[in-house]
C-alpha cells in the first residue's frame, strides 16, 4: 500500500513528499504521480526522481466518471491507499470520493475559509490581508472545503512583493505537507467522520 500525489502543475509539493517520505523511511511511499495535464513540469520531476506516472487528459474521456474511473484503476494496480493532492486543478467528482472515502488530502495556499479556489496567493496579497497562510484539509465535492488538519499563518509584511510573499507560502507547504502527510499515513490524524 502507499500513496499518490495528483497534480497539474510545477510539482514542488510533489517533490518535497518524495523526496522527505524516502529520506525518513516512512512506512509507505509516494509510489505514484497522477497528473491531469500532459507537458506539466511535474512529470519530468517524477522521471527526475524515478517516481511512476500517468498523465491523462481528462478532455479525451467521454465524462468526468470515465476519466475517474481510469484513474481509479491505475489507483488499484498500484494498491494506493492515500491520495494527496498537490496542486491538482480539478475537483474530485463522485467516483473517487467514494472509492477514498476520507483518504485524500489537500494543500491550499490561504487559511481557509479565505480565499479558496485559483491564485489564492494572489487574492491574499492583492486584498490586501496582512497575514494568510497555508491550510491542509480533507476532501470533500466542494472546492477548497472539507475539514481542516492544520493551518499555518504567514505574514504579508509591508516590505513583501508577490513573488517574495509566494516564496514563503512555499516553503511553509514543502515543510507542512510532509508532517501532515506523515500523521496520517501513521493514524495519528484521522478525518473527524471516521471517529
Ligand atoms: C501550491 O501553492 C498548492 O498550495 C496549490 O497549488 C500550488 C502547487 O504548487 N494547491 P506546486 O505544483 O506543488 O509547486
Amino acid at each position: 500500500v502507499s500513496i499518490a500525489v495528483f497534480a497539474s502543475g510545477s510539482g514542488s509539493n510533489f517533490q518535497s513528499l518524495v523526496e522527505v517520505a524516502r529520506q525518513e523511511h516512512w512506512p509507505e511511499q509516494i509510489s505514484l504521480l497522477i497528473c491531469d495535464r500532459p507537458g506539466a513540469k511535474v512529470l519530468k520531476r517524477a522521471q527526475a526522481l524515478d517516481v511512476e506516472s500517468y498523465a491523462l487528459a481528462p478532455k479525451s474521456f467521454a465524462a468526468k466518471a470515465k476519466y475517474e474511473q481510469a484513474v481509479l484503476e491505475i489507483l488499484k494496480q498500484f494498491q494506493i491507499r492515500w491520495i494527496v493532492l498537490a496542486g491538482y486543478m480539478r475537483l474530485i467528482g463522485p467516483t473517487l470520493l467514494t472509492a477514498y472515502s476520507n483518504r485524500i488530502v489537500n494543500i491550499h495556499p490561504s487559511l481557509l475559509p479565505a480565499f479558496p479556489g485559483k491564485n489564492a496567493i494572489e487574492q491574499a496579497f492583492s486584498y490586501p490581508v496582512k497575514v494568510s497562510g497555508v491550510t491542509i484539509h480533507f476532501v470533500d465535492e466542494g472546492m477548497d472545503t472539507g475539514p481542516i488538519i492544520a493551518q499555518t499563518p504567514i505574514e504579508i509584511a509591508p516590505e513583501d512583493t508577490i513573488e517574495t510573499f509566494a516564496k514563503k507560502v512555499h516553503q511553509v507547504e514543502h515543510k507542512l505537507y510532509p508532517r501532515v502527510v506523515y500523521d496520517l499515513i501513521t493514524g495519528k490524524i484521522s478525518c473527524p467522520s471516521l471517529d
